[in-house]
């Protein structure tokens, strides 16, 4: 499948608002395919060179839902630091992912969100948890995995989840004031 900025629907297209179905396991032909070039689309968005003779916008994730797929699942690449200041490189391509435990505390991106499937800007806070608990089925590791993430990927993760529901980053923003304080936000650069 041809996963560019022509092929991934938009947020006019009420079919990102549908629900994702969980996928069977083992992973069928089909469903481990969708996982790869969905991973194939984020690893290769970030190059340039890539990006442009692809037409390719640069994400850290998506879900297939945003290529007319309702079906759980959903991959990320991330770049961040670890509490030492030390670059961590996180790969993933998750078949029914869920998160089943969340922080009290909640975190925010500074800089606001994005989406592949948003073409206008949106500001605003996007209010998550700071840490969450997810289960899925890895494809890269192929076993089922808990992940415990915090920061950025927690974040990422949240996003992509959201879209198995229909959910979009803006909705989670405070309409009548985007950038109201949050109490005891972990604010992520
Ligand atoms: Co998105």
């Amino acid at each position: 499948m041809d996963i560019n900025m022509d092929t991934i629907i938009k947020d006019c297209d009420s079919r990102l608002r549908g629900k994702s179905v969980p996928v069977p396991l083992p992973l069928s032909e089909t469903d481990k395919t969708t996982l790869m070039d969905l991973l194939t689309y984020v690893r290769e968005s970030t190059d340039p060179q890539l990006a442009e003779e692809k037409n390719l916008r640069p994400a850290v994730g998506i879900a297939a839902i945003q290529v007319g797929i309702p079906r759980q699942l959903l991959a990320v690449v991330v770049d961040e630091e670890d509490k030492y200041g030390n670059p961590v490189h996180y790969e993933y391509a998750l078949a029914n992912a869920r998160i089943v435990s969340q922080s009290v505390q909640s975190a925010y991106l500074k800089n606001g969100e994005g989406c592949l499937s948003v073409v206008d800007e949106h500001a605003g806070y996007v209010v998550r948890s700071a840490r969450i608990k997810v289960k899925a089925y890895d494809l890269l590791q192929d076993k089922e995995i808990t992940l415990r993430a915090s920061g950025y990927l927690a974040i990422v993760l949240q996003h992509e989840i959201d879209h198995f529901s229909g959910i979009l980053f803006y909705d989670r923003i405070n309409a009548s004031d985007p950038f109201a304080p949050i109490a005891d936000a972990l604010v992520i650069e």
